[in-house]
């Protein structure tokens, strides 16, 4: 079958938060914004999903379960279901979960917040690396959790874990926990085995649970291998692994995800904290995504792939003094803009783009630390768009 990402589909009308949500979580701390154009003509790279339609087979499968018109109390994790998510694992990245590991939540984002205040207790500290996902931020600070920052070392726009710095703050007794993403947001990086092993073990040898991330990790560049972090300790039962179809598929609307928790104590917790019932759309476009979404993902990474290229070659000849390494993951491109500003310009990027381009994007600063001057841009939208997006962005900056 042969999909089209290049269709441009209206979302006006269906509440997405890419449209409607802007305002509020871009702009929230200003009043009364105006902006060059309309709502409808910014161009939307901001928030991670995409424009294009899900796979087919599981509008389809929707579509099924829709005709059977009972929505009832439906259970989470049957074992068919889970059975599809370890042999997607498998089939995809050549490691298999044990499928009574698997729990269900209604998101990543509400597994974070649960899961930071179980392995942090009693004034103890949680490890994110900085640029992060700020919802890493706002899980810990959700629940009065402080914490240690490190960041990622930038040589030539590749990023690298510093294991010195990692080293000297992580022997911290009152450390416990690691917020770890892995394929990494906003960088792209897919860390290797050796960076894996070499963080796992520092982990362990100090008394320190990892949250692994794991949510962007069907999104890879076309070569490119992703490890999940319980392949290289499938012994450990310290390494909490969070998946989802949500980016992989566009589905993040149908509000599923799963974790995978291999220690028996804090598994036990979570089924007795957490009803396990879902939604029976979700539920239907998961489990469809997962037997069935591997030719539409293939395809797929061909589109994104090529639309990193674009990237790539645009900000070779129209914006030389960017910074820019085509990521080995995500949909998400991570641009150095900084040798373009004044220091004491880069404060909102955000905001200086939707005000003097049209384009909406996520500024440095939504990224908690070590973050400044850079944008990140989405790249998982029709072609035609990211052209226009990199104009606008070219239009200003030159
Ligand atoms: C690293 C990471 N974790 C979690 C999420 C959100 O997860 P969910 O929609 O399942 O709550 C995102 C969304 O961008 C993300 O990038």
């Amino acid at each position: 079958m042969t999909y089209n990402f290049d269709k441009i589909i209206d979302r006006q009308n269906t509440n997405a938060f890419s449209i409607e949500g802007f305002r509020g979580y871009l702009f929230g701390e200003y009043e009364n914004l105006e902006f060059p154009m309309s709502d409808n003509d910014l161009i939307k790279m901001w928030v991670a999903d995409m424009e294009f339609e899900t796979a087919p087979e599981i509008i389809d499968a929707i579509k099924r379960r829709v005709d059977h018109g009972i929505f009832g109390y439906t259970l989470a994790s049957g074992e068919s279901y889970n059975n599809a998510i370890v042999n997607w694992i498998e089939k995809r990245h050549n490691f298999c979960y044990n499928p009574e590991h698997i729990v269900n939540s209604k998101g990543v984002i509400p597994a974070l917040f649960y899961l930071v205040k179980q392995l942090c207790k009693n004034g103890e500290k949680a490890m994110i690396m900085t640029p992060s996902y700020a919802f890493f931020k706002h899980a810990a600070d959700a629940n009065n959790i402080e914490l240690v920052y490190t960041k990622l070392v930038s040589k030539n726009g590749q990023f690298s874990l510093d294991f010195e710095d990692i080293h000297a703050k992580i022997v911290d007794e009152k450390l416990t926990t690691l917020i770890f993403c892995n394929p990494h947001n906003p960088t792209g990086r897919l860390w290797t085995t050796e960076e894996l092993k070499k963080l796992g073990e520092l982990c362990f040898q100090n008394g320190v649970t990892i949250i692994s991330d794991e949510i962007h990790c069907d999104l890879v560049r076309k070569d490119a291998v992703f490890t999940p972090f319980q392949k290289l300790f499938p012994e450990s039962d310290q390494i909490i692994t969070c998946i989802s179809a949500s980016k992989t598929f566009n589905l993040a609307g149908m509000l599923m995800a799963n974790m995978i928790i291999p220690n028996e104590e804090l598994r036990n917790q979570w089924l007795v904290d957490h009803l396990p019932i879902e939604n029976p759309l979700s539920l239907a476009a998961y489990q469809a995504a997962y037997t069935e979404g591997g030719p539409w993902l293939d395809a797929l990474t061909d589109y994104l792939d090529s639309n990193f290229k674009v990237v790539d070659d645009f900000i070779k000849t129209r914006l030389p003094k960017a910074e820019f390494r085509i990521s080995e993951s995500t949909y998400l491109a991570w641009i150095d803009i900084g040798a373009y500003f004044e220091e004491t310009n880069i404060d909102d990027l955000t905001l200086f783009f939707a005000q003097k381009a049209g384009i909406l994007l996520e500024g440095g600063k939504m990224f908690v630390d070590n973050s400044d001057g850079y944008i990140r841009l989405n790249l998982a939208c029709p072609t035609s768009r990211v052209l226009e997006g990199l104009e606008r962005i070219a239009k200003v900056l030159n």
